[in-house]
């Protein structure tokens, strides 16, 4: 299996390596500065808000946001479809997704099941496409995420969220052409339970798992991919063939976001809960010295990375490489994130010197689809679509 996953890999390296390599080179440069308010080509508008209704059924809750969207959610599938046909020009994979996956649905815990088909029926899409649409999220997101906290004590929690890794380079335009028809699904929403809001997050129509949030006044977390070994796809494998005893990671993400009560009972959780492949939960609290990192294999809990103020650590950073370990010489997005965070210095922490990290390549990249910025005990959440116009790092 493993063997299995580094050769499509390999395969998929070998096929966009051509075509990208006059945008390989490395293109950082300074830290930026004068970003915030988000302006100028990297900001390609703001994000819509919309409210999804807890106290509605899983079916009924996502349909106006999904009659909404339900053009571009279509021609974002077709896209996929369009790839995979062209890697298994047979339709084979399509016919599986078609056929196959929609037995499976009802395996799923209450109430991604449920609120799945009710975006498949809203959007009038193939009930198969719309889980793959799910599952593709565990497996292509990239990401930078942060949480620092400033001098007075309070924390900000931030993000770019890199999506389409390998997801069809687009040779004339230099673009990922996934992540192109991804910006127009990324929305706010708001989740409501007896008119008061539980939490918020920015997202993408028709996917029901979280990626970023914020339970107001109480914490603020977010989810990068790790790669391992033992990786995903193994535990997506063992999912569609039968053993279902491990958690998608982002229903992980969505169940405390929704009902978790405090930090530490979202750390314990987030720590503990088998899930069904490698992440990096990024938590922060409500109050000094409240964030970490947690590494997560399957089974069980690496590393927590906590805060330490008294040492100096005032800020953690995470991207998709395990901390004590160097990340990837082609894939450094921590460094250049690092030294800018460093030039800034605690005493400057705010949304606007976090944007201006979160805005320099190559922690800006051709991934980028969106930045969040929160801020926990002030109850805001700002997102921004991005963009990063070339001369720019593919990812
Ligand atoms: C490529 O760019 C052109 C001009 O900006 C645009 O019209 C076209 O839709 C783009 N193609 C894709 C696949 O994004
Ligand atoms: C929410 O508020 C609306 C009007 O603002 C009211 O009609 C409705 O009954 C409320 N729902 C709940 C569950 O309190
Ligand atoms: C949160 O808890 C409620 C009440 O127990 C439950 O109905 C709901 O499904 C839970 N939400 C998630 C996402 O697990
Ligand atoms: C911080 O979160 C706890 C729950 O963990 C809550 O009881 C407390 O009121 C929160 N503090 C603030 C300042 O909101
Ligand atoms: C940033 O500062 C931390 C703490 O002083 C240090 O460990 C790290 O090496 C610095 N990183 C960069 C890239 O400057």
């Amino acid at each position: 299996m493993v063997r299995l996953r580094m050769f499509s890999s390999l395969l998929l390296l070998g096929y966009i390596v051509g075509s990208l390599a006059q945008d390989v080179p490395p293109y950082t440069e300074d830290c930026r500065s004068g970003t915030y308010p988000p302006n100028g080509p990297t900001f390609l508008g703001n994000i819509e808000w919309y409210t999804v209704n807890l106290d509605q059924a899983p079916h009924e809750r996502w349909q106006k946001l999904i009659s909404d969207k339900k053009a571009p959610l279509a021609s974002l599938l077709q896209a996929i479809k369009n790839l995979a046909n062209a890697f298994f020009p047979s339709g084979k994979l399509v016919e599986i997704v078609d056929k196959v996956l929609p037995s499976l649905i009802g395996t799923l815990p209450y109430p991604y099941g449920d609120e799945i088909k009710g975006i498949a029926d809203a959007a009038g899409l193939p009930l198969g496409e719309i889980l793959m649409y799910n599952i593709f999220y565990e497996i292509f997101t990239v990401c930078t995420s942060v949480v620092a906290e400033d001098t007075s004590g309070k924390l900000y929690h931030a993000r770019n969220l890199d999506f389409g890794l390998f997801l069809g380079w687009d040779v004339k335009n230099h673009t990922w052409a996934v992540t192109e028809l991804l910006r127009p699904l990324v929305v706010n929403v708001k989740f409501q339970r007896n008119n008061k809001t539980v939490f918020v997050s920015t997202s993408f129509a028709g996917y029901v798992g979280m990626l970023t949030g914020m339970k107001p006044g109480i914490f603020t977390l977010t989810m990068n991919e790790r790669y391992s070994l033992d990786g995903g796809y193994i535990g997506v494998l063992e999912w569609i063939l039968g053993k279902r005893d491990g958690m998608w990671m982002s229903f992980l993400t969505r169940s405390v976001l929704e009902n978790g009560t405090s930090y530490e009972e979202s750390k314990t959780l987030l720590s503990k809960t088998k899930i069904l492949a490698p992440a990096y939960f990024i938590l922060g609290g409500n109050k000094s010295g409240e964030a970490c990192v947690i590494t997560r294999a399957r089974d069980s809990c690496l590393d927590i990375w906590d805060l330490d103020i008294p040492k100096g650590r005032w800020y953690v950073l995470e991207t998709n490489y395990d901390h004590w370990k160097a990340p990837l010489p082609v894939d450094d997005r921590r460094t250049p994130a690092m030294k800018c965070l460093n030039k800034t210095g605690q005493k400057s922490v705010s949304f606007a010197t976090i944007y201006d990290m979160l805005s320099t390549k190559p922690v800006l990249n051709k991934l980028t689809t969106y930045t969040t910025l929160m801020s926990v005990s002030e109850n805001t959440l700002e997102a921004y679509l991005r963009n990063c116009p070339s001369p720019c790092v593919p990812w």
